[in-house]
């Protein structure tokens, strides 16, 4: 693994009615932070939210404003009436990243037809990159650790600090 040209940030954001009135130990947004760290991501924000479109928005356009350059989501992407992270997402982003949800959503249909009823997305806010992750342990384990290794790349040239596509890692 190349080391990245400049630090990368990252920060958390778990949805979760049961996690936010405290029923339930965020064990997926523990996991995200363990994932990240292992990759050299800096950890420096993390936030435990209600499925609430608002909350959720307003979480994620304060991580943008303090220039944090990934913003990894958690839970709220299934048909449960109360899921709403996806919403909150297209809320705040101005350019969509469909080929990050596209690739979670191929690897994971290997591992389980249910991937298809996650209706995360990843878009780009400004200098940030926002990525929904289902809710469960397992689903972050897998989709995190199938994207993680290409997102730093995408990040480098959304900060401008690299450029150069013509020798793409394996
Ligand atoms: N993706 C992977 N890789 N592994 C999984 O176990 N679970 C699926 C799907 N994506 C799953 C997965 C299931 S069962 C659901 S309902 C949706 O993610 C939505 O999950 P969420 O409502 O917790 O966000």
């Amino acid at each position: 693994m190349e080391p990245f040209k400049q630090k990368i940030t990252a920060g958390i954001i778990t949805a979760s009615d049961k996690g936010y009135q405290g029923q339930r130990e965020d064990v997926s947004g523990i996991l995200v932070s363990e994932i990240l760290k292992k990759h050299d991501f800096e950890v420096l924000d993390y936030k435990l939210l209600p499925d609430d479109k608002s909350m959720l928005s307003n979480a994620l356009i304060a991580m943008c404003k303090k220039g944090i350059d990934l913003i990894i989501t958690t839970g709220g992407t299934g048909f449960s009436p109360r899921d709403i992270t996806p919403e909150a997402t297209l809320c705040v982003i101005e350019r969509n990243a469909p080929g990050i949800a596209e690739a979670m959503r191929y690897n994971s249909l290997k591992i389980t037809p249910r991937a298809m009823l996650s209706r995360g997305v990843a878009g780009i806010r400004d200098k940030t990159l926002i990525v929904n992750l289902p809710g469960s342990p397992k689903a972050v384990k897998e989709n995190l650790e199938y994207i993680i290794t290409n997102l730093g790349h995408g990040i480098e040239i959304l900060k401008g600090t690299a450029f150069d596509c013509a020798a793409p890692s394996k």
